[in-house]
């Protein structure tokens, strides 16, 4: 999977750096060569040793030792990789990073190079949901840095959380995403996926069925075609996919935003399954019964439309916007209607009677309707349906410039 190619590993000093091993070993098997970096820190957890016997080859760690950089300086160590991967990426190793700092041979690296970097965060949950870390991801992420994890789970400290860096597979296949030579290199492409809820107190919210199977399978085949996603997910039941920049939303009006700021973009698919109605007015304290049995009313508002809004922008509009209308009568004739009031240049039309077994299934059956016509897919898997999409949206985007 990954023959021929070139990681700088960049180990940074957290306790998640032992993974960082096991990482060395799954990428060779897949076929890459490594050239691990070690920070000052990574040293304390794990030995120059390990890592070199492991990536049969020679460590790096010192900006400063002129020998490394007669034999192979820090533009080098760059100009010979074809991906950096930083793993664990500390929130220190983070903040330089977002800040442009230079000041030891990982970071002077991470400055100085050209080529893409893929980030696997690892820390302590409240040094990850620190404010001062949310900016330094939010600032990397716009930079055009990738994300794989970090995942949920108990960590090293004792506690339960965000935090926990991905799992070696994980992040090895969020390396042959980013490597992905496809035809879709070169461009990035915004995904809506999932559910959305809208709260009506603190502890009740409005939400839906969707699993987020479909959107988490097209963002995944355009990956493997090479394209840079922005993955805007609802709370959805499955993962997002390894490879993809990951951005976490639960309102409408929070997913509006996200895919505004994600944008430009060569491409827009919505598959996110958007409440088209949330609460007017959100209590700020749990709604109480009455005891008299009266039911409180609950005022409904409408949710700005995410589809129709990107495809109608006047400026920035993505050259090819692409949404979904899972319908349950009427499936052909409501879909070409939508497509046109909703102004996006293809829909997915999908029948999700139950009877379908569509909606929360691992099948779908769409037609494909955009200006010019109609194609009507046979009933397959939501992955094939995803590649073959992919596939359409590379077909119709043509090569990047200098892609
Ligand atoms: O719910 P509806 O059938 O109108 O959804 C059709 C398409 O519009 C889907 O692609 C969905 O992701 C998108 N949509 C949206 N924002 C909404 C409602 C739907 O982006 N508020």
């Amino acid at each position: 999977m990954l023959a021929g190619k070139r990681v700088v590993l960049i180990i940074g000093g957290g306790i998640a750096a032992f993974k960082a091993l096991e990482l060395i070993r799954r990428l060779r098997e897949q076929g890459a060569g490594v050239t691990p970096v070690l920070t000052g820190a990574a040293q304390e957890f794990v030995t120059p040793l390990s890592a070199s016997a492991l990536a049969a080859e020679k460590v790096y760690r010192d900006l400063f030792d002129l020998n490394d950089e007669h034999e192979m300086g820090h533009i080098e160590l760059s100009r010979a990789a074809d991906l950096i991967v930083v793993a664990p990426a500390t929130a220190d190793l983070l903040a330089k990073m977002a800040a442009g700092l230079a000041n030891d041979l990982a970071s002077t690296l991470l400055l100085a190079t050209d080529k893409r970097v893929l980030v696997a965060p690892a820390m302590n949950l409240r040094m990850w949901t620190h404010p001062a870390t949310r900016r330094n991801v939010a600032t990397l992420a716009r930079d055009g840095v990738l994300f794989v994890g970090p995942d949920e789970g108990a960590m090293a400290c004792g506690e339960f959380g965000p935090g926990r860096m991905s799992e070696p597979a994980d992040i090895v296949a969020a390396v042959a995403a980013a490597l992905a030579d496809g035809p879709l290199k070169g461009r990035r492409i915004v995904v809506t996926s999932g559910p959305t809820r809208e709260p009506i107190d603190p502890v009740r919210y409005i939400a839906n069925r969707s699993s987020g199977a479909q959107g988490t399978a097209v963002a995944r085949a355009l990956a493997a075609l090479g394209a840079r996603v922005v993955f805007v997910t609802g709370p959805a039941r499955v993962p997002p996919p390894a490879g993809v920049e990951v951005v976490r939303v639960e309102t409408a009006r929070q997913m509006l935003d996200a895919v505004q700021q994600a944008l430009p973009a060569d491409a827009a698919v919505f598959a996110a399954a958007v409440a088209d109605w949330r609460a007017a007015h959100e209590s700020d304290s749990k709604i109480k019964k009455t005891g008299k049995g009266r039911a409180p009313g609950v005022e409904l508002t409408e949710n700005p439309d995410i589809l129709a809004t990107i495809s109608k922008m006047k400026e920035g509009r993505p050259p090819l916007v692409v949404g979904f209308a899972a319908e349950t009568d009427d499936v052909l004739s409501n879909a070409r209607a939508k497509r046109v009031r909703k102004g996006c240049d293809w829909i997915l039309a999908n029948d999700v009677s139950p009877e379908t077994g569509i909606m929360g299934g691992a099948q779908n059956a769409v037609t494909l309707i955009h200006a010019d016509g109609e194609e009507a897919w046979p009933r397959m898997s939501k992955d094939r349906v995803a590649a073959r999409l992919a596939a359409r949206i590379a077909g119709e985007l043509g090569p990047a410039d200098g892609g």
